[in-house]
C-alpha cells in the first residue's frame, strides 16, 4: 500500500492546524513540509517555527524537505522542532555523508533528495546510510507543476540497488503526483508519494487521498 504525504505548501496557511487535522482524518500517512530559502530555490516558505507549531497538532510522521543552502546549519533546529525525517538535496551540502550522520545523531531519520537532472550515481555511496531517498519528479520550488516522466527510471534504479544490496531506505516521489501519474511511480518501486495541489486543491481531501491509493491497486 502506497503511503501518501500531503504537502502543506498547497494548504491554506491561515488555518494550517485545521488543514493538517483534516488530511490526517482523511487517511494521510505523512505530513510533508517544504522548507525553501529563496537561495537554493527561488521561493521562500517556512522554518522550524512552523514545524514546532504543527507538532502538537498531529501524530503523523513530519517529513521535512529542506530546499535550502547548507542545510547542516539547521538540522538541530528542525530536529528540536519535532521533525521525524529530514531530507537534504545532494547539491545543497558539500559533505553529504557528514550531513546524513548529523541528522541521524539528532535522532531523526535521514533522507537524500535527487533533483530531476541528478543521477542516482551521485549518491550511490551514501545509500547504505539513507532512511529515505526522495526523487523529485518536478524541479523544486513550487507546487502545481507537471510530472517529469524521465525521472521514473531513477525510481527503478533505486529499487534495484535496494534489492541487490538489501538496503532499507524508503523511496519517495515529489511533484506532479496525481491519480494519473502515481502508478508510474509505485510500479517502479516508490513507497511514498507526496501530493500537494492534488490533495489540498480539492475540497474533498478524503476523496483525493483515496483516489491516489486506489489508482495504484
Ligand atoms: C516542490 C515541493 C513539493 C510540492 C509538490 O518543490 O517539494 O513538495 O509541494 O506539489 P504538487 O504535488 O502540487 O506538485
Ligand atoms: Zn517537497
Amino acid at each position: 500500500m502506497v503511503k501518501i504525504a500531503p504537502s502543506i505548501l498547497s494548504a491554506d496557511f491561515s488555518k494550517l492546524g485545521d488543514e493538517i487535522r483534516e488530511v490526517e482524518k482523511a487517511g494521510a500517512d505523512y505530513i510533508h513540509i517544504d522548507v525553501m530559502d529563496g537561495m537554493f530555490v527561488p521561493n521562500i516558505t517556512m522554518g522550524p517555527l512552523v514545524v514546532e507549531a504543527i507538532r502538537p497538532v498531529t501524530s503523523l510522521t513530519l517529513d521535512v524537505h529542506l530546499m535550502i543552502e547548507q542545510p547542516e546549519r539547521y538540522v538541530e533546529a528542525f530536529a528540536k522542532a519535532g521533525a521525524d525525517i529530514i531530507s537534504v538535496h545532494v547539491e545543497s551540502t558539500k559533505h553529504l555523508h557528514r550531513t546524513i550522520q548529523l541528522i541521524k545523531s539528532a535522532g531523526v531519520k535521514a533522507g537524500i533528495v535527487l533533483n530531476p537532472h541528478t543521477p542516482v550515481e551521485a549518491i550511490r555511496h551514501c545509500l547504505g546510510d539513507a532512511d529515505l531517498v526522495l526523487v523529485m519528479t518536478v524541479n523544486p520550488g513550487f507546487g502545481g507543476q507537471s510530472f517529469i516522466k524521465e525521472t521514473v527510471i531513477k525510481i527503478q534504479e533505486l529499487n534495484e540497488i535496494r534489492n541487490t544490496e538489501r538496503y532499507n531506505y524508503e523511496i519517495e516521489v515529489d511533484g506532479g503526483v496525481t491519480d494519473e501519474t502515481i502508478a508510474l511511480c509505485t510500479n517502479a518501486g516508490a513507497d511514498v508519494a507526496v501530493a500537494g495541489s492534488y490533495v489540498f486543491g480539492k475540497s474533498d481531501r478524503e476523496g483525493a487521498i483515496q483516489a491516489l491509493k486506489q489508482a495504484v491497486k
